[in-house]
């Protein structure tokens, strides 16, 4: 279970419409191709003023069987994805651990992915469900669930924020903690992508 050290006190959650506004942009942008995707990419919501500091987003046990259930990262204001992660998967929490503190399980944390800004030129980087990747529509940048580079000239993973949960049950992002994305060498998910991808290479 998840230890007592991750918990914090509790923050005011996000106002749950506007999780839900992005959320839809979220799951339209990604059912869509080619040059509308493209187009997308540029006006993918930035990280806004009302998001800095530390921010309570949602209950994180629902947050994590929702993404779950659905196979999709959360989008949140300013494209900010939460995903979750397995931390007991070789080298996770080597990895990720010591930043990624929203942990529920031996095998379920949360983290908070900024799919808002590529990192090679700075477009959004919609959800693609069938390959169940990160996808830019610039020029093709490929990241996995876990926002691993994997192909396209972006010069590392995607950039992310800290996070933990508080004494509520909330996940908590600091957004004051913004974190350069992991190396392109890092592939601590080695995964395959699942289906057709959204953006061509
Ligand atoms: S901005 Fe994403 S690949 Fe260029």
């Amino acid at each position: 279970m998840a230890e007592e050290s991750t918990r914090r006190p509790g923050l005011k959650p996000v106002d749950r419409r506007t999780f839900l506004r992005y959320g839809l942009i979220g799951a339209t942008s990604a059912g869509l191709g080619g040059f509308a995707v493209s187009a997308l990419g540029f006006m993918w919501p930035r990280l806004g003023d009302g998001l800095f500091g530390e921010v309570a987003v949602g209950d994180a046990a629902e947050l994590a069987a929702t993404i779950q259930s659905e196979r999709a990262p959360q989008r949140l204001e300013g494209g900010v994805a939460i995903i979750t992660w397995d931390p007991s998967m070789s080298g996770a929490m080597d990895a990720y651990g010591e930043e990624h503190q929203a942990i529920l399980d031996d095998d379920l944390g949360l983290m908070a992915v900024n799919a808002g800004s590529c990192p090679h030129l700075g477009c959004g980087v919609p959800w693609c469900q069938s390959s169940q990747w990160f996808e830019c529509p610039c020029h093709g940048s490929r990241y996995n669930r876990l926002g691993e580079w994997q192909f396209g000239p972006a010069p590392r993973g995607l950039d992310r924020w800290a996070s933990f949960i508080d004494d509520d049950g909330q996940l908590v992002v600091d957004f004051g903690q913004e974190l350069t994305g992991p190396a392109r060498t890092a592939n601590v998910l080695e995964q395959s992508p699942e289906g057709p991808h959204c953006v061509d290479a």
